[in-house]
């Protein structure tokens, strides 16, 4: 995606996905600091200089075209950042990528994820012409394997001791959803609005 390429917003019918600013590092840095957030979710920061690195990823992905990263905010209130979504490893000849996501844990079990999910789905599926969706969770985090497999996901293996976290080896669940299985879907998604304008 080129500089010239408008940031795309997208409204689900309570939140505004929108472009990650550098007036968002504080909260990135509350979020990526919280032990409860990344206890799964791979990456953590100690410091706000080292924040940084996060927002210069969202900005490098984006420009690069391997990925774009979402931050999710209620409808009236666009600058509260309450988490982030979004994808990555984006292969454009292969069409497929990896998301992820968080949101603060006032903000859990709310219903919050996946209406945001479901719309940043729908997007890189009609938009984007994505073909396959990837998504890997910890076996110990069903917060997120359930989240997923209510969008649709489906399970394809568990790939054993990939990854290490700590002094330890663990296991995750490697899950996927397919375009034409998003099409095909039985639970209808919130009304969702692709706005093609810049921020
Ligand atoms: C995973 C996470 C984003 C879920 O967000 P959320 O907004 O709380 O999820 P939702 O409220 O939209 O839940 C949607 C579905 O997910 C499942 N789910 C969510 N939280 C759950 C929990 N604590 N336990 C079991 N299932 C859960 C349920 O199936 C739920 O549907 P239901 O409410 O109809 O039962 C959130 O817990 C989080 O930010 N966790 C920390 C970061 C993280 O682990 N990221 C992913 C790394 S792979």
């Amino acid at each position: 995606m080129s500089e010239k390429s408008p940031f795309p917003l997208i409204q689900t019918p309570q939140f505004l996905l929108r472009k990650i600013v550098a007036d968002d590092l504080c909260t990135i840095f509350r979020g990526m600091s919280d032990p409860r957030v990344t206890e799964y979710y791979g990456i953590s920061y100690e410091t706000l200089e080292l924040t940084q690195a996060q927002l210069d990823w969202f900005e490098l992905i984006y420009e690069t075209g391997t990925g774009i990263w979402w931050g999710i905010c209620h409808r009236d209130e666009p600058q509260h950042l309450i988490g982030t979504c979004g994808i990555n490893e984006w292969e454009q000849d292969d069409h497929c990528a990896e998301a992820g996501f968080w949101i603060f844990p006032e903000y859990w079990g709310k219903g919050v994820m996946h209406e945001c999910l479901s719309a940043m789905l729908d997007y890189c599926f009609t938009k984007l012409s994505l073909h396959r969706m990837q998504s890997m969770v910890e076996p110990d985090n069903p917060a997120s394997w359930k989240l997923i497999e209510k969008l649709g996901f489906q399970l394809e293996g568990i790939l054993r001791e990939c990854e290490r976290k700590g002094d330890r080896y663990v296991d995750l669940r490697c899950y996927s959803l397919l375009a034409r299985e998003w099409r095909n879907r039985t639970q209808p998604s919130a009304t969702i609005m692709h706005l093609p304008t810049s921020t």
